[in-house]
Protein backbone atom coordinates (compact mmCIF):
# COMPACT_ATOMS: atom_id res chain seq x y z
CA UNK A 1 0.00 0.00 0.00
CA UNK A 2 1.12 3.40 -0.42
CA UNK A 3 1.26 5.45 2.58
CA UNK A 4 2.77 8.74 3.94
CA UNK A 5 6.53 8.86 4.71
CA UNK A 6 5.95 10.01 8.33
CA UNK A 7 4.33 6.96 9.16
CA UNK A 8 7.10 4.45 8.16
CA UNK A 9 9.94 6.49 9.24
CA UNK A 10 7.48 6.27 12.61
CA UNK A 11 7.80 2.69 12.14
CA UNK A 12 11.48 2.44 11.59
CA UNK A 13 11.88 4.34 14.86
CA UNK A 14 9.80 2.34 16.95
CA UNK A 15 11.17 -0.88 15.84
CA UNK A 16 14.99 0.48 15.29
CA UNK A 17 15.44 -0.20 11.63
CA UNK A 18 16.44 2.30 8.73
CA UNK A 19 14.26 1.98 5.56
CA UNK A 20 15.62 1.42 2.21
CA UNK A 21 15.13 4.53 -0.14
CA UNK A 22 15.24 2.58 -3.18
CA UNK A 23 15.53 4.74 -6.89
CA UNK A 24 13.01 3.69 -9.31
CA UNK A 25 13.23 4.60 -13.26
CA UNK A 26 10.66 2.15 -14.71
CA UNK A 27 7.91 -0.69 -14.46
CA UNK A 28 10.34 -3.28 -13.78
CA UNK A 29 12.11 -1.85 -11.66
CA UNK A 30 9.34 -0.52 -9.49
CA UNK A 31 7.77 -4.14 -9.60
CA UNK A 32 10.94 -5.59 -8.27
CA UNK A 33 11.43 -3.37 -5.56
CA UNK A 34 7.82 -3.19 -4.92
CA UNK A 35 7.70 -7.22 -4.76
CA UNK A 36 10.87 -7.21 -2.46
CA UNK A 37 9.11 -4.38 0.35
CA UNK A 38 5.75 -6.94 -0.44
CA UNK A 39 7.80 -10.42 0.18
CA UNK A 40 9.47 -9.25 3.14
CA UNK A 41 6.14 -7.57 4.14
CA UNK A 42 7.81 -4.26 4.89
CA UNK A 43 8.12 -0.56 4.84
CA UNK A 44 9.76 1.19 1.61
CA UNK A 45 10.53 4.47 -0.28
CA UNK A 46 10.29 4.37 -3.87
CA UNK A 47 12.20 7.35 -5.36
CA UNK A 48 12.63 8.75 -8.76
CA UNK A 49 15.21 11.95 -9.54
CA UNK A 50 14.27 14.61 -11.88
CA UNK A 51 15.96 12.54 -14.60
CA UNK A 52 13.47 9.66 -14.29
CA UNK A 53 10.96 11.92 -14.34
CA UNK A 54 12.39 13.13 -17.81
CA UNK A 55 12.57 9.53 -19.15
CA UNK A 56 9.35 8.40 -18.06
CA UNK A 57 7.03 11.63 -17.61
CA UNK A 58 5.88 12.35 -13.60
CA UNK A 59 2.41 11.40 -14.35
CA UNK A 60 3.19 7.75 -15.81
CA UNK A 61 6.06 7.26 -13.07
CA UNK A 62 3.80 8.29 -10.55
CA UNK A 63 0.92 6.46 -11.73
CA UNK A 64 3.13 3.17 -12.00
CA UNK A 65 4.28 3.45 -8.36
CA UNK A 66 1.30 3.98 -6.81
CA UNK A 67 -0.60 1.57 -8.88
CA UNK A 68 1.65 -0.95 -8.14
CA UNK A 69 1.53 -0.21 -4.52
CA UNK A 70 -1.72 0.00 -3.85
CA UNK A 71 -2.57 -3.64 -6.29
CA UNK A 72 0.44 -5.57 -5.87
CA UNK A 73 1.81 -4.67 -2.70
CA UNK A 74 -0.87 -4.64 -0.11
CA UNK A 75 1.28 -6.11 2.67
CA UNK A 76 4.18 -3.58 1.99
CA UNK A 77 4.08 0.02 3.30
CA UNK A 78 5.08 1.99 0.63
CA UNK A 79 6.40 5.94 0.63
CA UNK A 80 6.91 8.49 -2.54
CA UNK A 81 9.80 10.45 -2.44
CA UNK A 82 11.51 12.93 -5.05
CA UNK A 83 15.11 12.36 -4.78
CA UNK A 84 17.23 15.44 -5.46
CA UNK A 85 15.10 17.82 -6.76
CA UNK A 86 17.20 20.73 -8.11
CA UNK A 87 14.45 22.78 -9.44
CA UNK A 88 11.25 23.89 -6.77
CA UNK A 89 9.23 23.23 -9.69
CA UNK A 90 10.05 19.99 -9.51
CA UNK A 91 9.29 19.84 -6.06
CA UNK A 92 5.77 21.89 -6.65
CA UNK A 93 4.80 19.37 -9.20
CA UNK A 94 5.84 16.39 -7.52
CA UNK A 95 3.94 17.41 -4.32
CA UNK A 96 0.77 17.96 -6.71
CA UNK A 97 1.05 14.31 -8.04
CA UNK A 98 0.82 12.82 -4.55
CA UNK A 99 4.55 12.29 -3.13
CA UNK A 100 4.64 12.41 0.16
CA UNK A 101 8.14 13.12 0.29
CA UNK A 102 10.42 15.92 -1.78
CA UNK A 103 13.88 16.32 -1.44
CA UNK A 104 15.19 20.40 -2.38
CA UNK A 105 19.01 19.59 -3.01
CA UNK A 106 20.41 23.13 -3.35
CA UNK A 107 23.59 21.66 -1.78
CA UNK A 108 25.56 23.28 -4.42
CA UNK A 109 24.52 26.51 -3.35
CA UNK A 110 26.04 28.93 -0.91
CA UNK A 111 25.02 28.25 3.08
CA UNK A 112 22.37 30.80 2.81
CA UNK A 113 20.84 30.64 -0.53
CA UNK A 114 20.93 26.94 0.08
CA UNK A 115 18.99 27.99 3.22
CA UNK A 116 16.67 30.21 1.70
CA UNK A 117 15.93 28.27 -1.35
CA UNK A 118 15.14 24.81 0.80
CA UNK A 119 12.75 27.29 3.42
CA UNK A 120 11.10 27.95 0.29
CA UNK A 121 10.46 24.39 -0.45
CA UNK A 122 9.67 22.85 3.17
CA UNK A 123 6.95 25.82 3.57
CA UNK A 124 5.67 24.92 0.36
CA UNK A 125 5.53 20.91 1.28
CA UNK A 126 4.60 21.60 4.75
CA UNK A 127 1.40 23.71 3.61
CA UNK A 128 0.55 20.50 1.93
CA UNK A 129 1.52 18.10 4.79
CA UNK A 130 4.18 16.71 2.50
CA UNK A 131 7.55 16.05 4.24
CA UNK A 132 10.82 17.90 2.73
CA UNK A 133 14.34 16.69 3.07
CA UNK A 134 17.59 18.84 2.56
CA UNK A 135 21.10 18.57 2.03
CA UNK A 136 24.08 20.06 3.47
CA UNK A 137 27.80 19.25 2.68
CA UNK A 138 29.02 17.93 -0.80
CA UNK A 139 27.97 14.60 -1.36
CA UNK A 140 30.00 13.62 -4.76
CA UNK A 141 29.59 11.79 -7.66
CA UNK A 142 32.51 12.81 -10.04
CA UNK A 143 35.59 10.30 -10.00
CA UNK A 144 37.91 13.59 -9.70
CA UNK A 145 35.97 14.98 -6.68
CA UNK A 146 36.06 11.59 -5.02
CA UNK A 147 39.52 11.01 -5.20
CA UNK A 148 39.84 14.68 -4.01
CA UNK A 149 37.42 13.41 -1.28
CA UNK A 150 40.06 10.96 -0.02
CA UNK A 151 42.44 13.22 0.29
CA UNK A 152 40.51 16.22 1.66
CA UNK A 153 37.42 14.84 3.25
CA UNK A 154 36.93 18.24 5.32
CA UNK A 155 35.79 20.05 2.28
CA UNK A 156 33.03 18.31 1.93
CA UNK A 157 31.36 17.07 5.11
CA UNK A 158 28.54 17.93 6.26
CA UNK A 159 29.52 20.81 9.25
CA UNK A 160 27.64 19.89 12.36
CA UNK A 161 27.17 23.61 13.65
CA UNK A 162 26.11 24.43 10.06
CA UNK A 163 24.09 21.59 10.37
CA UNK A 164 22.06 22.60 13.38
CA UNK A 165 21.64 26.21 11.94
CA UNK A 166 19.95 24.63 8.26
CA UNK A 167 17.67 22.69 10.65
CA UNK A 168 17.05 24.96 12.70
CA UNK A 169 16.39 27.85 9.97
CA UNK A 170 14.82 25.40 7.46
CA UNK A 171 12.59 23.31 9.47
CA UNK A 172 13.78 19.97 7.04
CA UNK A 173 12.00 17.16 7.52
CA UNK A 174 15.14 14.89 6.94
CA UNK A 175 18.36 16.02 6.43
CA UNK A 176 21.06 14.09 3.92
CA UNK A 177 24.58 14.59 5.24
CA UNK A 178 27.95 14.15 3.61
CA UNK A 179 30.24 11.82 6.28
CA UNK A 180 32.26 10.11 3.27
CA UNK A 181 29.43 8.49 1.79
CA UNK A 182 29.73 9.23 -2.38
CA UNK A 183 27.37 8.85 -5.29
CA UNK A 184 27.14 6.26 -8.51
CA UNK A 185 29.31 3.92 -10.16
CA UNK A 186 33.04 4.65 -9.42
CA UNK A 187 33.30 3.68 -5.86
CA UNK A 188 31.59 0.53 -7.10
CA UNK A 189 34.93 -0.39 -9.07
CA UNK A 190 37.44 1.27 -6.73
CA UNK A 191 36.37 0.78 -3.43
CA UNK A 192 33.65 2.89 -1.56
CA UNK A 193 35.28 5.42 0.83
CA UNK A 194 35.21 4.99 4.50
CA UNK A 195 32.68 6.28 6.23
CA UNK A 196 33.37 9.16 9.06
CA UNK A 197 31.27 7.70 12.00
CA UNK A 198 32.64 10.02 14.54
CA UNK A 199 31.12 12.71 12.59
CA UNK A 200 28.19 11.74 11.61
CA UNK A 201 27.81 11.12 16.10
CA UNK A 202 28.61 14.70 16.26
CA UNK A 203 26.11 15.53 13.30
CA UNK A 204 23.27 13.39 15.29
CA UNK A 205 24.52 15.46 18.66
CA UNK A 206 23.35 18.84 17.22
CA UNK A 207 20.42 17.99 15.13
CA UNK A 208 17.62 15.48 15.51
CA UNK A 209 15.61 15.02 12.70
CA UNK A 210 16.14 12.00 10.60
CA UNK A 211 19.50 11.97 8.91
CA UNK A 212 19.69 10.48 5.07
CA UNK A 213 22.39 8.48 3.85
CA UNK A 214 22.81 8.93 -0.08
CA UNK A 215 25.51 7.34 -1.74
CA UNK A 216 24.71 3.57 0.36
CA UNK A 217 25.77 1.47 -2.89
CA UNK A 218 28.75 -0.03 -2.09
CA UNK A 219 29.04 0.75 1.95
CA UNK A 220 29.43 -2.38 4.09
CA UNK A 221 26.40 -3.94 5.83
CA UNK A 222 28.74 -2.96 9.48
CA UNK A 223 29.29 0.35 8.44
CA UNK A 224 25.62 0.75 7.60
CA UNK A 225 24.45 -0.62 11.24
CA UNK A 226 26.96 1.30 12.79
CA UNK A 227 25.38 4.51 10.79
CA UNK A 228 21.69 2.94 11.67
CA UNK A 229 22.78 3.31 15.11
CA UNK A 230 23.97 6.72 15.10
CA UNK A 231 20.96 8.21 13.65
CA UNK A 232 20.75 7.04 9.94
CA UNK A 233 17.11 6.44 9.24
CA UNK A 234 17.06 6.40 5.25
CA UNK A 235 19.30 4.77 3.12
CA UNK A 236 19.57 5.49 -0.36
CA UNK A 237 20.48 2.47 -3.07
CA UNK A 238 20.44 3.83 -6.68
CA UNK A 239 23.58 2.37 -8.86
CA UNK A 240 23.19 -1.51 -7.43
CA UNK A 241 20.19 -1.19 -8.59
CA UNK A 242 20.76 -0.23 -12.51
CA UNK A 243 23.89 -2.64 -11.93
CA UNK A 244 21.72 -5.61 -11.41
CA UNK A 245 19.42 -4.69 -14.10
CA UNK A 246 22.00 -4.03 -16.65
CA UNK A 247 23.67 -7.34 -15.45
CA UNK A 248 20.81 -9.27 -15.82
CA UNK A 249 19.11 -7.66 -18.74
CA UNK A 250 23.07 -8.59 -20.96
CA UNK A 251 22.70 -11.92 -19.79
CA UNK A 252 19.07 -12.18 -20.57
CA UNK A 253 19.66 -10.78 -24.53
CA UNK A 254 22.76 -12.91 -24.79
CA UNK A 255 20.55 -16.00 -24.32
CA UNK A 256 18.00 -14.58 -26.11
CA UNK A 257 20.31 -14.05 -28.97
CA UNK A 258 21.34 -18.03 -28.62
CA UNK A 259 17.77 -19.22 -28.59
CA UNK A 260 15.85 -16.58 -30.57
CA UNK A 261 13.36 -15.80 -28.14
CA UNK A 262 11.83 -11.89 -29.36
CA UNK A 263 8.87 -11.75 -26.34
CA UNK A 264 10.36 -8.63 -24.25
CA UNK A 265 8.05 -9.59 -21.06
CA UNK A 266 10.35 -12.90 -20.81
CA UNK A 267 13.61 -10.79 -21.56
CA UNK A 268 12.81 -8.14 -19.22
CA UNK A 269 11.53 -10.48 -16.38
CA UNK A 270 14.64 -11.64 -14.61
CA UNK A 271 15.66 -8.19 -14.50
CA UNK A 272 12.55 -7.57 -12.27
CA UNK A 273 13.43 -11.03 -10.39
CA UNK A 274 17.12 -10.00 -9.84
CA UNK A 275 16.35 -6.36 -8.51
CA UNK A 276 13.47 -7.74 -5.83
CA UNK A 277 16.69 -10.38 -4.77
CA UNK A 278 18.69 -7.64 -4.01
CA UNK A 279 16.19 -5.30 -2.68
CA UNK A 280 15.03 -7.74 -0.57
CA UNK A 281 18.62 -8.46 0.75
CA UNK A 282 19.13 -4.87 1.66
CA UNK A 283 15.56 -4.35 3.74
CA UNK A 284 17.60 -7.39 5.71
CA UNK A 285 20.47 -5.37 6.19
CA UNK A 286 18.67 -2.56 6.63
CA UNK A 287 17.11 -4.24 10.27
CA UNK A 288 13.75 -5.67 8.75
O1 LIG B 1 21.97 10.39 -6.53
C1 LIG B 1 21.46 10.45 -7.64
C2 LIG B 1 20.61 9.34 -8.04
O2 LIG B 1 21.39 8.18 -8.22
C3 LIG B 1 19.79 9.69 -9.24
O3 LIG B 1 20.54 9.69 -10.40
O4 LIG B 1 19.74 11.69 -11.62
O5 LIG B 1 20.85 9.82 -12.84
O6 LIG B 1 18.57 9.50 -11.93
P1 LIG B 1 19.89 10.23 -11.78
P1 LIG C 1 24.06 5.30 -5.12
O1 LIG C 1 23.66 5.37 -6.56
O2 LIG C 1 25.49 5.52 -4.94
O3 LIG C 1 23.51 4.08 -4.49
O4 LIG C 1 23.33 6.54 -4.40
C1 LIG C 1 21.95 6.57 -4.40
C2 LIG C 1 21.44 7.89 -3.93
O5 LIG C 1 22.02 8.54 -3.09
C3 LIG C 1 20.19 8.37 -4.50
O6 LIG C 1 19.87 9.63 -4.01
ZN1 LIG D 1 21.58 10.78 -3.52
Amino acid sequence: MLIHISEIIKEGREKKFALGAFNTFNLESTLGIAGAAEEKKAAAILQVSEATISYAGLKAITHIVKTVAKNQARKARIALHLDHGKKFLSVVECIKAGFSSVMMDAADLPFDENVALTKKAVDYAHKHKVWAQGELGKIVKEPLEIEELRRNPEKFLTDPDLAREFVRKTNVDTLAVSIGNVHGFYKMKNGAPHLFLNHLKEIREKVNVPLVLHGASGISVEETKKARELGVQIVNIDTEIRMTFRESLSRSLAEAGANGEFDPRKILEPSIKAIKELVKRKIGDFGQ
